[in-house]
């Protein structure tokens, strides 16, 4: 994605941005689109992971919908073009702000996240004189095996309903008129690299649908969330996730019913490695014990690092000589701002060019004015 003509380019430009490679974005869209529709399941685009309208428009041009955590997140899918049948609308704290708004453009569902929410939203359904499609968001307690802050759905995380208060939600859903109740949510956890714990999430959701089988319950649709990894050490290698066995895993151990709708909601895995922030070093200084390359772009551009202690792979697109070792930093005022430590790089002078790969999911969404640093501007591409 970053080639020589490309680079060439990036010469002229003012640093530190985020280069798009929208060739890359469509060729993974549609290696995501084309096993699950043919197995019938749906994708929606967890818009949270990049909101940029190219990005946007490329997603919802291939026929995924939109699952949205925020009121303003509906509204801009909307506003790019997915229809409302084709949003969900997720998160443990919608205001009754965002819920009026969901139900006046009539969402396709709403992923409820606990007894209490239930209950507003019948109220606010009930005084706009509607009805609220809702899906339960239950915590499977199924292990995802990634970083501590990006796994969702352990009984100790804030996510969902407990599996145990099934029993007591189902004696109150008549209660609920202005309610329909469509369908079950899960979301194990982000950034996840070992099919298995998608292959435990099937065999307890199996055991889920049993449980509301024996109420005689029917559900129309079943939505398995998103948290399909990349690779963040070798992104050339491997652009696009391997969608198939991802797919696969569900077709082979999931037992559901013939009629209900199959959903996922992929971030990272569409949009992770479409993306590099290129930056420019501005110093390079000498320490006692590491050689500092200074760059111009901060954790305000790209958090990830410096929140996670994320890995993203740095190169040095200027330099081919002999390899050194480099702390690459910031020039934000904290020492958490931070890319990475003993990088090895070609020899890096003033003025190279740098690339932070795969910083297309969680990168310049999460951007901020910390320091009142400019938000990063972007550059699309292959054609800049
Ligand atoms: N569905 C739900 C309910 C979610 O909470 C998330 C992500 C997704 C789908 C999409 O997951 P993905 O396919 O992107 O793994 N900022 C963190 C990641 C936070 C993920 C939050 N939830 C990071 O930079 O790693």
């Amino acid at each position: 994605m970053l080639n020589k003509d490309i680079v060439n380019r990036f010469k002229s430009l003012e640093t530190p941005f985020y280069y798009y490679d929208l060739d890359l974005l469509t060729e993974t869209v549609k290696a995501a689109y084309k096993p699950a529709n043919s197995r019938g399941y749906e994708i929606h685009y967890a818009i949270k992971a990049n909101v940029n309208e190219p990005v946007l428009k490329i997603i919802q041009k291939q026929g995924l919908g939109a699952d949205c955590v925020s009121g303003p997140e509906v509204e801009h899918a909307l506003k790019l073009g997915f229809k409302p049948e084709k949003i969900v609308f997720a998160g443990v704290g919608k205001t009754d702000k965002e819920i009026i708004f969901g139900l006046e453009q009539g969402i396709s569902c709403f992923n409820v996240e606990s007894i209490a929410e239930l209950r507003v939203i019948n109220e606010l359904a009930q005084k706009l004189g509607k009805t609220a499609k809702i899906a339960l968001r239950l915590n499977p307690n199924v292990d995802a095996k990634t970083h501590h802050y990006i796994t969702t759905g352990l009984s100790e995380n804030k996510f969902g309903i407990n599996y145990t208060e099934i029993p007591e939600i189902i004696e109150n859903l008549p209660k609920f008129k202005n309610i329909e109740f469509i369908g079950l949510h899960f979301h194990i956890g982000s950034q996840i690299t070992q099919l298995e714990s998608f292959k435990n999430l099937c065999l307890r959701v199996n055991d889920i649908l049993n449980t509301f089988k024996g109420y005689g319950i029917e559900l129309q649709t079943l939505n398995l969330g998103g948290g399909l990894g990349v690779d963040y050490e070798n992104p050339d290698g491997n652009p696009i996730p391997d969608f198939e066995s991802f797919f696969e895993v569900f077709e082979k151990f999931l037992i559901v019913d013939s009629g209900v709708k199959i959903q996922f909601e992929l971030g990272r895995s569409l949009v992770g490695q479409c993306a590099a922030l290129i930056t420019r070093v501005i110093y390079v200084k000498q320490a006692i014990k590491t050689h500092f390359a200074i760059v111009d772009a901060g954790m305000n551009d790209l958090m990830r690092p410096a929140l996670y202690q994320a890995y993203h792979k740095i190169e040095n697109l200027s330099s081919t000589k002999d390899l050194k070792t480099y702390d690459v930093v910031g020039p934000v005022c904290e020492s958490s701002d931070s890319f990475g430590r003993h990088v090895q790089l070609p020899r890096t002078d003033r003025g190279d060019l740098i690339a932070i790969r795969t910083t297309g999911a969680y990168g310049q969404v999460m951007g901020n004015s910390y320091n009142l640093r400019p938000s990063t501007p972007s550059v699309y591409g292959p054609n800049i």
